[in-house]
């Protein structure tokens, strides 16, 4: 047998047992994920660890007690800031790999430790909100934290429903959803703008929204060769410029 300390209080254990299996056999918490007692300990989750004084230099370290095993006068801290530190960011890793685990947030919080949010999809590039400033013009996006975690989201009633957020977002957070006469964009669970569709005076497809067309005629209509406004869909607008300029060269001929 043989004396450990931990945290501050003095165990017996078993001279082959690990740091996990002492402080376990005496009612003590470790969190562990990848630990079963009838299997051979792989350090895989990091989330055992705790605070030991490191074997030459004596410094404090943390090390995995499901791997570390117990020594004659050892003291160990299952509680501290490097502990807490390296257990945040095991829990962490852990919740990126599997976001839906309630039992890992669950464990996370039950040893005082906020995961933060799990993951979104969003990457943070702010590409929605710059070019719903910069080239579209309405802004209607812009970034908050929340919890201390930034976010992009909806200012509400300056959304066009054009959906360039959408076709810029490189991994495709932000949905535009046309369905029946109604074009809804979203991010995350949040709505952007919600609107009815045009149809082209073309081919009659539903295709645009009024207050996206709009702002089209305005910022357009002061160009010296815009005529009398239309309102058609890319096909159409693309056919008839090319049927008027084949007219214009057979003309010119
Ligand atoms: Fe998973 Fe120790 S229990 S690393």
């Amino acid at each position: 047998m043989v004396t450990i300390t931990i945290d501050e209080k003095e165990y017996e254990a078993e001279e082959d047992m690990t740091v996990l299996q002492a402080a376990r056999a005496n009612g003590l918490r470790i969190p562990t994920l990848c630990y079963h007692p009838s299997l051979k300990p792989s350090g895989s989750c990091r989330l055992c660890v705790v605070e030991v004084p490191g074997r030459s230099s004596g410094r404090q370290t943390t090390m995995l007690s499901c791997i570390l095993k117990v020594k004659n006068g050892m003291e160990v801290k299952t509680e501290s800031k490097a502990v807490n530190r390296a257990r945040t960011r095991a829990f962490k890793n852990l919740l990126q790999m599997a976001p839906q685990a309630k039992s890992i947030i669950a464990m996370a919080n039950s040893f005082g430790i906020d995961p933060g949010p799990p993951p979104d999809g969003c990457i943070r590039c702010r590409l929605c909100v710059r070019v719903c400033k910069e080239i579209v013009g309405p802004g209607a996006l812009r970034m908050e934290k929340r919890d201390g975690v930034n976010y992009a989201v909806p200012i509400e009633g300056l959304c066009i429903g054009c959906g360039t957020c959408a076709n810029i977002c490189p991994t495709k957070v932000i949905l535009v959803e046309d369905r029946e006469n109604t074009r809804t964009i979203k991010i995350r669970d949040e709505v952007i703008g919600k609107h009815p569709l045009e149809r082209c005076e073309g081919c009659g497809k539903l295709y645009a929204t009024p207050k996206f067309l709009d702002h089209i005629h305005k910022r357009t209509s002061s160009h010296t060769e815009m005529k009398s406004p239309h309102n058609y869909c890319s096909t159409c607008a693309k056919l008839f410029s090319d049927r008027v300029k084949s007219f214009s060269k057979r003309v010119q001929q």
